[in-house]
């Protein structure tokens, strides 16, 4: 396979474990830094989303690029910066993949429960995020 197949296939292995085997994750996908410095929707598990583009600094995801660390919301009716997907979406976690201390992109995590996160889905994510960016290296 090609590099950018076996990527693919990669993350969405990553996003398919994720969403079967956690049940409290109802969405999961990553979100790229594309050539013009957006995010930009990669492989996901779950409902499809307009937001297939997101600008940094908006959203959750926006904002979790901009601020470079670990964002959750675990109430998305309490949070003014915020991009709907779906109704019944009510809390979410972004998780910020970094090489060289910048950010290429994130796991995003949506999730039909009231405070569902806690510091554990915090460690968790940000362990697969780091063997994500390793992986992309290779
Ligand atoms: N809710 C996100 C947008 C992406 S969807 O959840 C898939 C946000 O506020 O950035």
């Amino acid at each position: 396979l090609a590099k950018k197949e076996k990527d693919k296939s990669f993350m969405k292995c990553i996003c398919e474990i994720l969403y079967e085997k956690v049940p409290y994750y109802d969405w999961v996908g990553f979100y790229m830094i594309n050539d013009e410095g957006v995010l930009e929707l990669g492989d996901f598990v779950g409902e499809p989303t307009e937001h297939v583009k997101i600008k940094i600094g908006e959203g959750i995801c926006g904002q979790a690029a901009d601020l470079k660390k670990t964002f959750i919301v675990q109430n998305v009716l309490k949070e003014t910066n915020y991009l709907s997907c779906s109704p019944k979406v009510k809390s979410e976690i972004v998780v910020p993949i970094f090489k060289n201390k910048e950010v290429i992109g994130e796991i995003d995590i949506d999730s039909h429960y009231v405070s569902p996160f806690d510091e554990r889905d915090k460690k968790f994510l940000e362990g697969i995020c780091s063997m994500v960016s390793d992986y992309l290296d290779k």
